[in-house]
């Protein structure tokens, strides 16, 4: 009997006749009957499950034998000495640390060198906090020196053990003295304990295992990782007494005329993130695994740049994470090439057990060369990976409090939840309170299911929210390919232009700046958009090109954000751009389609009210055949269109001045809140969607010089009224009117 069963695939998106690779585990030894299936119906009212997707032919398919899976998860670095210098008998470890929460976890290794097999070996560590020096790893390991006073949080120390024949000495020096004074702790050897770098050196971690390069990634397992910052670990053939006279920086260049192995964390964008330099040159190598966050700030750093490339030698810091995750690493399932004539759509492959079901699903591209659809569905797969198993239920915000009605939890939140066993998302934070600034799509992701019912908004909501939009167009009769995020920032316009329309999903929210000159290119050249949601075109986001299967964002300090940047770490280290929200990067939303985030909140949602603008001879064919006056009190979404997240036109922000504001959307409950970016000063009489006329959707249409146009809603809730009272309901037709004009060219 297992209780569950989960999966991932190599990627999100896939051409025909493309190979996938399925990694699925359980809790247990059982046998999965495998399946891939067409996934076109969405969640019906009350969230009720969507109709049974139909089975695909698939050489894949079939049953295979599936079981407990090893998550790599945890970061930690790794030095790899193919000549190690011969063991030493006397020599210090030691490294710059700084943790926001020192005694997060009992055993944190900062430098060590363990094996994995014997767990021989000794670690410089902080046990429940406290710097110490460890023989071994893992919850049984020896204590062999502690210090008596823990580490004061988010403090900048040098960290040193120094081990030799008479006994061993434990050092942390605060690097600014204001911070602490020196913790020191001496005592007698009982037993002598080498250093022996045959197996090489582990940072952040110890007894490192099954490390394995894969994919523009590197990925393994280690035991005690550490939540915090490291900087220029090294080991020296040198100990060291504490002295009084002695700063940290005093110590630490004394210590690096003895060092034996040093490691340089600088980090510089582009190619190879997972590497760093090892000293002396050429002694080795080094991996970086997991995914720590790199680009931080050192000890060194005042606020003498906020830019890491501008100076990297105050950015020699990596922040490693106990919950850090690149690529589960998990045994692969099954390895099966796509049908090569499978159309362009959303499929799935369901792994299905005795007691359990699972549907990852697959967004299938047109093959290159084949002849496109007029209407492509963007699906917004830098979204899905930003809020991937997110559980801001379980954060600092009270959202019971915050919305209305129960937040209804399913087990699927619970699993991704209960000690975050396949990481957190960029809406949580690591166990140390620190933001997650990378998300990756090779693990599993329990809330991208085209069946998942979203615990704020009592509906579809990512995945399961653009497939009231999938539903819809096949319910409508309309043909469309999938294309992803991935592909738009990939290939660029030239993934748009065979489009004479281009769909976006409820909530595409996370952009990098290749997308955002795409979009502006196709729209400006002739092409038209329509975008169906809202909290559009938000956040900058980055990813690395060798491996496009994560993305990074920082949250900077301003805008809608679950956790906010140290200062000076706004820039993206895997591209060296500075992160944050679009507008304060100088493309606001509304410039690229008329309307940018404003409110969000999980009260009722509103209809849209004509303008007198929709009755302009220009705009008004929007409407034909729209008899509703309140357009869209009805929906799946919180129950009306305008709902969840919603946009607003600015003309000062960029919303073209002869844009039509044809219909808006106000009137929410107190739940609507004005969003944090556009308010400038806290003062009485905010309020909400009561009291804040600016707290609305607006629904926009403008066209370009050259044929272009765009169509925006402004609304996240937008897509969950189409199939209302059967799709026969005014925000249907109206969508439909948009898209038929758009579609024909
Ligand atoms: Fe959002």
């Amino acid at each position: 009997m297992t209780s569950f069963v989960r999966s991932y695939t190599d990627k999100l998106s896939y051409q025909p006749g493309e190979t996938v690779e399925l990694f699925s585990g359980a809790d247990g030894p059982t046998d999965a009957s495998v399946r891939l299936v067409l996934l076109d119906k969405a969640l019906g009212e009350d969230a009720a499950l969507p109709a049974e997707p139909t089975e695909i032919a698939w050489a894949g398919g079939g049953r295979y034998p599936i079981g407990e899976q090893e998550t790599c998860i945890g970061s930690f670095a790794h030095v790899t000495l193919p000549a190690p210098p011969s063991a030493l008998s006397e020599y210090s470890l030691g490294a710059w640390v700084w943790c926001p929460s020192p005694a997060v976890a009992s055993r944190q290794a900062i430098v060590s060198s363990v094996d994995p097999a014997s767990s021989a070996g000794i670690s410089l560590a902080l046990v429940d906090g406290h710097l110490a020096l460890v023989a071994g790893a893992g919850p049984d390991a020896e204590v062999l020196a502690s210090v008596d006073e823990p580490l004061r949080p988010a403090t900048w120390y040098l960290a040193l053990g120094s081990v030799e024949a008479k006994g061993r000495t434990l050092q942390a020096l605060p690097a600014d003295p204001l911070y602490g004074t020196p913790i020191v702790a001496t005592s007698p050897a009982t037993a002598a304990t080498p250093l022996n770098l045959t197996l090489g050196l582990t940072i952040g971690g110890a007894a490192a295992r099954e490390m394995v390069v894969n994919g523009g990634v590197a990925r393994g397992i280690a035991q005690d990782r550490f939540n915090g910052k490291i900087e220029a670990p090294f080991v020296t053939a040198a100990t060291f007494s504490p002295s009084e006279a002695a700063t940290a920086q005093v110590l630490y260049d004394a210590v690096m005329q003895s060092v034996v192995v040093g490691v340089d964390f600088t980090a510089t964008p582009g190619e190879r993130s997972f590497e760093f330099d090892v000293v002396p040159s050429g002694i080795g190598s080094g991996l970086l695994l997991n995914g720590p966050t790199r680009a931080m700030v050192g000890h060194t750093w005042r606020g003498q740049v906020m830019a890491f490339v501008e100076a990297p030698e105050h950015y020699g810091a990596i922040h490693f994470h106990d919950t850090d995750i690149v690529d589960a690493g998990w045994n692969v399932t099954l390895t099966e090439v796509l049908p090569t004539e499978l159309p362009s759509g959303i499929y799935g492959i369901e792994i299905r057990t005795a007691d359990a079901v699972d549907t990852v699903p697959l967004f299938v591209t047109p093959a290159e060369g084949t002849v496109r659809k007029k209407i492509a569905v963007l699906i917004p797969t830098f979204s899905y990976l930003a809020y991937a198993n997110e559980f801001l239920f379980a954060g600092p915000i009270d959202f019971e409090a915050t919305k209305l009605g129960d937040l209804k939890l399913t087990s699927a939140d619970h699993a991704r939840y209960d000690g975050g066993p396949y990481g957190r998302s960029c809406y949580d934070t690591h166990a140390d309170g620190s933001g997650v600034s990378i998300s990756t799509s090779r693990r599993p992701i329990l809330n991208l299911r085209h069946d998942d019912a979203n615990w704020l908004n009592g509906g579809g909501r990512g995945l399961s929210g653009d497939m009231y939009l999938i539903e819809w167009l096949v319910q409508f009769g309309f043909e469309f390919d999938i294309i992803s995020d991935l592909e738009v920032h990939q290939q660029g316009l030239e993934a748009l232009t065979p489009y004479n329309v281009i769909l976006t999903g409820a909530h595409p929210e996370y952009d990098s700046i290749e997308m955002m000159d795409a979009f502006l290119a196709y729209r400006d050249g002739g092409g038209k958009l329509m975008y169906l949601g809202g909290n559009g075109f938000y956040w900058k986001t980055a990813v690395a090109s060798e491996s496009p299967f994560v993305i990074e964002v920082r949250r900077g300090y301003a805008g809608i954000r679950a956790w906010e940047s140290h200062p000076g770490e706004t820039y993206l280290a895997s591209t060296g751009e500075r992160g944050g929200l679009w507008r304060h990067n100088g493309r606001p939303p509304q410039e690229l389609v008329g309307v940018g985030f404003c409110a969000q909140g999980w009260g009722v949602g509103q209809p849209y009210l004509r303008t007198p603008a929709s009755k302009d001879p220009a705009a008004e064919w929007i409407f034909d055949g729209v008899d509703e006056t309140a357009i869209g009190d009805y929906g799946r979404v919180l129950g009306g269109a305008a709902a969840d997240e919603v946009d607003r036109a600015d003309f000062r922000l960029g919303t073209p001045s002869d844009a039509f504001i044809v219909a808006s959307a106000g009137g929410h409950s107190n739940h609507m809140q004005r969003v944090i970016e556009e308010i400038q000063m806290n003062v009485d009489g905010h309020g909400g969607g009561q009291q804040d006329p600016e707290v609305k959707a607006d629904m926009v249409y403008f066209t370009t010089p050259l044929g272009g146009a765009v169509f925006s809603v402004g609304s996240i809730g937008w897509s969950g009224s189409l199939l209302s009272k059967d799709g026969e309901n005014g925000i249907s037709r109206l969508t439909c009117n948009v898209l038929t004009r758009f579609a024909a060219g």
